[in-house]
């Protein structure tokens, strides 16, 4: 793969957080967030979490929003929760908008920063220890600054599935006391990979957020694709021909992600934008991003499964294109209610999806192909004796232990497979 310096005048952009040049299938969901905002500005609560699997385009969505929202006068707090430090991170974010240079201030870094709208200056000073400021009173701050000018504050948090635990409760109950005691103008727009539904959503001490609208980043149609490799390519100066077009299109599988992978290597094969993208350009592209996009998606998605969830989606690639739901416990020989379990989980977080004839299907994070090959490399280590399914025996073997992942405890269950109850790290 080329680096970004090979890349200059490719309009592709395929990095995690990166605007592209084209948003495409986002629009209805933004005019909701900028009438959520404006509603805002009227007292009316603004809390929204966006999910979606790696690449769908959460992050750009969050920076198109802050566009909005600045765009409305609104004061805009961008903040990321990957790392410890989000009550500092706060503090120097407002300490940064109070120095004299910070009016109009349009960040380069999207995360962390106060963006102040157009000609306003906060007009106070931030203690000099940033470390020990509260985050309470600082939001409350700028809330009422933001306030007195007609707009309010959005507060954005990327990656919240990331966050820990304690920070976060704390910041959720900061915002609180700010909406909703002090009934300041104060709105919050967070981003999340799915699984956030069974981890800080079932968090019986976040019950602010279960209180948050939440919004599911659609995979993009094929005509989406199509419409916006035509447009990037064209913003380019560059063009793809027609039967090349439609190729590339039907191989992006609904990933923003993938289609800039796939946009940037066509732009680089066919020698764009002097020469049109044609099919065999194409080609080579689709081959190649389907390459990116399972070493950097695919895999690590697979990874981080426990054995007894690969298993359920080896058996559903094994089935395939008749992986009911009788079919798949058939081969699995697991108890109902881990395989209803395990389901409910592989699809909230983008694994697989119900087809309408009730089959069992990959959706967005991986391709049967894929699975297969993931799960193939095992197979060279059975012995001859090993349970003619080797998937039922596996099962079967009550020594095999759970695995599910508590992201609580940060830990595999160490129970048996099937077991009663809880999970717990220790048998
Ligand atoms: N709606 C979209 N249309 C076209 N490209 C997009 C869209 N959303 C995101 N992208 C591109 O996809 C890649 C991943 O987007 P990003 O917002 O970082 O995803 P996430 O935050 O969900 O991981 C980036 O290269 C971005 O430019
Ligand atoms: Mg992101």
């Amino acid at each position: 793969m080329a680096s970004d310096g090979e890349q200059r005048g490719n309009p592709f952009s395929p990095g995690f957080g990166r605007s592209p040049a084209e948003l495409v299938g986002r629009d209805a969901l933004l005019d909701e967030l900028r009438s959520e905002i404006e509603a805002a500005s009227s007292g009316h609560r603004l809390c929204s979490i966006l999910l979606g699997v790696r690449g769908s385009g959460k992050t750009s969505v969050l920076n198109a929003a802050e566009d909005l929202a600045h765009e409305s006068g609104w004061m805009v707090l961008a903040l990321d929760t990957t790392t410890r430090g989000l009550p500092q991170r706060i503090a120097r974010a407002a300490a940064a908008a109070t120095s004299a240079d910070a009016v109009d201030l349009r960040p380069r870094r999207r995360i962390n920063s106060l963006r102040l709208p157009p000609g306003i200056a906060l007009g106070w000073e931030c203690a000099e220890s940033i470390s020990d400021e509260d985050p309470r009173y600082l939001l409350s701050r700028l809330a009422e600054t933001a306030a007195a000018r007609g707009g309010g504050l959005l507060v954005t948090l990327d990656e919240l599935h990331s966050g820990e635990r304690d920070e976060v409760r704390r910041f959720a109950s900061d915002f609180q006391h700010t909406a909703e005691r002090e009934g300041l103008p104060i709105g919050l727009l967070g981003a999340a990979l799915p699984e956030i539904q069974y981890t800080v959503l079932e968090d019986r001490k976040l019950t602010f957020f279960h209180r948050a609208t939440l919004r599911r980043l659609q995979p993009l149609t094929a005509e989406q694709s199509f419409r916006c490799l035509r447009a990037t390519a064209a913003g380019g100066g560059g063009a793809f021909e027609a039967d090349a077009l439609c190729a590339a299109a039907g191989a992006v599988n609904g990933s923003p992600y993938h289609l800039q992978l796939l946009g940037r290597s066509a732009w680089e094969a066919a020698g764009a934008p002097e020469a049109p993208i044609d099919a065999a350009a194409c080609q080579l592209a689709i081959r190649e991003a389907g390459q990116e996009f399972r070493r950097s998606i695919s895999e690590p998605a697979w990874n981080d499964l426990s054995d007894a969830q690969q298993d359920y989606l080896h058996a559903i690639a094994r089935l395939h294109p008749s992986a009911t739901r009788r079919a798949v416990a058939g081969e699995l020989d697991a108890p109902t209610k881990w395989l209803a379990r395990t389901e409910r989980r592989l699809t909230i977080s983008g694994y697989v999806r119900m087809t309408d004839g009730d089959t069992l299907e990959f959706a967005e994070l991986t391709q049967r192909q894929d699975v297969l090959d993931f799960a193939e490399p095992e197979s060279g280590y059975r012995r001859p004796a090993d349970h003619p399914n080797p998937q039922r025996a596996r099962f079967s073997e009550a020594t095999r232990p759970c695995g599910e992942w508590m992201p609580v405890a940060k830990a595999r269950c160490a129970l048996g497979r099937g077991h009663k109850g809880g999970h717990r790290t220790r048998r």
